[in-house]
C-alpha cells in the first residue's frame, strides 16, 4: 500500500517539525498539518519565517522548501481527514488535572476526540498513528472508539511516538536513532506498519526502523523518557553531594562518562529537568504501575520526580540564603528561562518554580530570554496561581536586553543554557550591578576562573569548596 495523502492532527512542537521533515523527504506524499488553534496555523503560513510558532534551528528552511509544495498547515480538519490514507494524531496529552488520576494520569480527551473526529468523518479505510505520548493500551480505546462509531469503515493503529528532543529536533529527525513502529500483528496490521515503514524508508535505513507489537512500542516511549530523566535526577543528586564534599560534579560526569556502560550523554548537571514530557510521561508512567497494583515500581520512579522538584528548590533556596537570607526588594536577574537551549517552549522549565519561589521571597526579578516572549512568560507565572497577574507584572520585568536586564542587580541567576551567555562582556555587567555581585550559574556553562577574576562571587551547580 503506497500512502500519497497524510493528514496531521496537532500542529505542535511535535506535528510542524515532524511533518515538514516527511515533506521535504517525501516529495510524492501530499502532508496536511491541521490544528484547532488558528493562531498557530496562521503563524505555521506566515511569509515571515522568523514567525513560525516552534523555533528550532534549521526548521525554517525545511518549511519554506516544502510549504505550499506538498507541506499545508490548515484550520480544516474534516477535509484532511476525509483526503488522508494516513493519519497521524499528535496533539497534546498533559497530566490530568482534574478527577480520578488527577496530578498523575495522562489527560486523553483531546486524543479521543481526535479518534471521534476520524470516526465521523471518514469514508474510506485509514491508517491511524498515534505520534503523541500515549500510556501504554490506548491504541484498543482509540480502535474501540474508531470501530464502534464509524461509518463502517476499517480501521488500522499504529503506535509511532516521536524520539525528536526539542532544541534539536531537525537533526533527531532527519537522522534518527530508530524510528519505532508498533502494530497488530494480524495480516491487516502487517500491511500498516508496512505502509508506514515504506514512508520512513524514504530517508531512513531500515535497519534502524524498528516494528513491535503496540503495546512494546507505547510502553517503549514511556520507558525511554523515564530513563533520560532518571539519568538528569542521578547526576543532580551527586550534584547536590558533590556541593557537600568538594568533589565537581563536571568531572565525576567525565569520568562515570567515560565507562562505555554509562556512556557521556545527559550526564549535565543543572538545575532541574523541564520540558512537557519528562514530568508527566513518569507521572503517567508511576500511575499506570500504581493501576496494576505494583507500588514499588510506582514509588521507585515517583523518585525521579521528587529529586527533580528538590534540585529547583534547593536552586532558589542557595540564593535567597547566599543573598544574606533576604532577598526582598532586591533585584536578580534570570538568564533564561526556555526549558532548554535552542527552543522557545517554557513548559515545566525550571525557571517557572524558581522564579515562584523568589517571588514568594518579595525579590523583583528581570527575564532575558533570547527566544522567549514576555507574554509567555507572564502565562507561565499566572498559571501557577500563586499571586495575582498584576502583582507579577509589578515584581516580574522581561527585558529585551541582556545588559538591561543585569543593571543594578544584586545577583544573576543562570536558567537556561544559551550559548549567547558565554560570550557576554561579563566585566561591563559586573560594572553595573550592586556589590558584592553574585552568579548563580543553574547549568555549570560560565567560566568560574574569568567571572572570579573580574570579582564576582560565582556559584555552580555541583561545584564545591575544596
Ligand atoms: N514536545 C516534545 O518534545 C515531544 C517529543 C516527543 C513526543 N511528544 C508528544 O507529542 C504530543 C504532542 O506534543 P507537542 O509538544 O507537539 O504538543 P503541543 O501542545 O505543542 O501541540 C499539540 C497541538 O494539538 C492541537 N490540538 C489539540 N486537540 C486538537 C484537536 N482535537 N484537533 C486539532 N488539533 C488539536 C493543539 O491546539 C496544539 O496546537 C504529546 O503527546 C507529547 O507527549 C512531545
Amino acid at each position: 500500500m503506497k500512502i500519497k495523502n497524510i493528514c496531521c492532527i496537532g500542529a505542535g512542537y511535535v506535528g510542524g517539525p515532524t511533518m515538514a521533515v516527511i515533506a521535504q523527504k517525501c516529495p510524492h506524499i501530499k502532508v496536511t498539518v491541521v490544528d484547532i488553534n488558528e493562531a498557530r496555523i496562521a503563524a505555521w503560513n506566515d511569509k515571515d519565517l522568523s514567525k513560525l510558532p516552534v523555533f528550532e534551528p534549521g526548521l525554517d528552511d525545511i518549511v519554506k522548501g516544502a510549504r505550499d509544495r506538498n507541506l499545508f498547515f490548515s484550520t480544516d480538519v474534516d477535509k484532511a481527514i476525509d483526503e488522508a490514507e494516513m493519519i497521524f494524531i499528535s496533539v497534546n496529552t498533559p497530566t490530568k488535572t482534574y478527577g480520578k488520576g488527577k496530578g498523575m494520569a495522562a489527560d486523553l480527551k483531546y486524543i479521543e476526540l481526535c479518534a471521534r473526529q476520524i470516526a465521523r468523518v471518514s469514508k474510506t479505510d485509514k491508517i491511524v498513528v498515534e505520534k503523541s505520548t500515549l500510556p501504554v493500551r490506548t491504541a484498543s480505546a482509540i480502535k474501540s472508539i474508531l470501530d464502534n462509531t464509524g461509518n463502517h469503515v476499517q480501521f488500522q493503529i499504529l503506535s509511532n511516538p516521536e524520539f525528536l528532543a526539542e532544541g534539536t529536533a531537525v537533526p533527531d529527525l532527519l537522522n534518527p536513532d530508530r524510528v519505532l513502529i508498533g502494530g497488530d500483528t494480524t495480516p491487516e496490521g502487517a500491511i500498516a506498519v508496512n505502509a508506514l515503514v515504506e514512508v520512513y524508508e524514504n530517508w531512513v535505513p531500515r535497519a534502524q526502523i524498528l516494528t513491535t507489537n503496540v503495546w512494546s512500542s507505547e510502553l517503549s516511549k514511556l520507558t525511554a523518557n523515564a530513563f533520560l530523566a532518571q539519568r538528569v535526577s542521578s547526576i543532580n543528586a551527586m550534584s547536590e553531594l558533590c556541593e557537600k564534599t568538594g568533589a565537581d560534579v563536571d568531572e565525576v560526569a567525565k569520568a562515570i562518562g567515560m565507562d562505555s556502560r554509562i556512556g557521556p550523554k545527559f550526564l549535565k548537571a543543572s538545575v532541574g529537568f523541564g520540558g512537557s514530557c519528562f514530568q508527566k510521561d513518569i507521572l503517567n508512567l508511576v500511575y499506570i504501575a500504581k493501576s496494576y497494583g505494583l507500588d514499588k515500581v510506582a514509588d521507585y520512579w515517583e523518585q525521579v520526580i521528587i529529586m527533580n522538584n528538590h534540585q529547583k528548590q534547593r536552586f532558589s533556596d542557595n540564593i535567597v540564603n547566599t543573598l544574606y537570607n533576604t532577598v526582598s526588594g532586591k533585584k536578580i536577574t534570570f538568564l533564561g528561562w526556555a526549558f532548554k537551549k535552542d527552543t522557545n517552549d517554557t513548559r515545566e522549565s525550571a525557571a517557572i518554580n524558581v522564579a515562584d519561589n523568589l517571588l514568594s521571597e518579595q525579590a523583583e526579578i528581570s527575564v532575558y530570554d533570547p527566544k522567549v516572549v514576555a507574554e509567555r512568560i507572564y502565562a507561565d507565572l499566572d498559571y501557577l496561581n500563586t499571586r495575582t497577574e498584576e502583582e507579577n507584572k509589578r515584581l516580574l520585568k522581561v527585558s529585551k536586553d541582556p545588559y538591561q536586564a543585569c543593571n543594578q542587580s544584586h545577583a544573576i541567576a543562570v536558567l537556561t543554557e544559551w550559548d549567547e551567555f558565554t560570550t557576554y562582556d561579563w566585566e561591563r555587567i559586573y560594572k553595573n550591578m550592586k556589590k558584592p555581585a553574585f552568579v548563580f550559574d543553574g547549568r555549570g556553562i560560565l567560566d568560574q576562573e574569568t567571572l572570579e577574576n573580574i570579582g564576582f562571587v560565582y556559584y555552580k551547580i555541583g561545584s564545591g569548596v575544596e
